[in-house]
């Protein structure tokens, strides 16, 4: 099962991704999670990606196409894996695209999480990420049960550089522009579904698991 969340920043990609992960025992590849581990690892890369995340701008096509494409290359994606934040551009996808034709392949489900702009800005600044393991949380919505640490692996709790208010507006600007355009090519392929993200985050996923069945 090859899955595609999309949706706004905030929308609940990567919450809903970790639950689809868990559910269905397929890997969760975070092209997002991916530079951030880098940038704290000081690696090129991350050196390189955090100059235009910290903007809200996006990675080029080019860097981010390889790093996926060398992630979903190695043997725990053979069977699926869900997509959170790939592709995020035209060109992106059309890679993807034939990538997987080539391999006599597609992607089943698009995941369209829809939450109206006003909902994402109130949300971002509640939200506390763990680097280590990936997972998200919120202050309010999604607690972890010791604050500041992370249910998971332990590790401590980080606010995202990204997730200040005015960065949180450029990313939506970028969305927009720039992401919103798959919902038609996805639509285009017949793979499009649509969750309403505004409900509770366990909501959500009941709603997913009856699309993914
Ligand atoms: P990325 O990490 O992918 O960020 P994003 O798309 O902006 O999405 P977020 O992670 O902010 O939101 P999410 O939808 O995962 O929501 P979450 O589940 O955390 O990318 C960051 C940057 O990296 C980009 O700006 C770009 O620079 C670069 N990048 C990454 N991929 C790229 C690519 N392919 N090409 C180019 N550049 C790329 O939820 C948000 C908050 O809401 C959390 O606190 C959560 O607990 C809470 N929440 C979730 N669901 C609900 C709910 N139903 N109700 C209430 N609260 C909820
Ligand atoms: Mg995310």
């Amino acid at each position: 099962m090859k899955i595609v969340m999309l949706g706004a920043p905030g929308a609940g990609k990567g919450t809903q991704a970790k639950m689809i992960a868990e559910q269905y025992q397929i890997p969760h590849v975070s092209t997002g999670d991916i530079f951030r581990a880098n940038i704290k690892n000081g690696t090129d890369l991350g050196k390189e990606a955090k100059s235009y995340m910290d903007k809200g701008e996006l990675v080029p096509d080019e860097l981010t196409v390889r790093i996926l494409l060398d992630r979903v290359a190695q043997e725990d994606c053979k069977n699926g894996y869900v997509l959170d934040g790939f592709p995020r551009t035209i060109p992106q996808a059309n890679v993807l695209d034939e990538e997987l034709t080539k391999l006599g392949d597609k992607i089943d489900f698009a995941i369209n999480v829809e939450v109206p702009d006003e909902n994402i800005v109130k949300r971002m600044g509640g939200r506390r990420a763990c680097v280590a393991c990936g997972a998200t949380y919120h202050i309010e919505h999604v607690p972890p049960k010791k604050e500041g640490i992370c249910d998971k692996c332990g590790e401590a709790l980080i606010l995202r550089d990204d997730d200040k208010e005015e960065t949180v507006k450029n990313r939506l600007n970028v969305y927009h522009e720039m992401t919103q355009p798959l919902i038609d090519f996805y639509n285009g392929k017949g793979v499009l579904k649509e969750v309403d993200g505004t409900v509770d985050p366990s909501v959500v996923f009941e709603n997913i698991k009856k699309i993914l069945g």
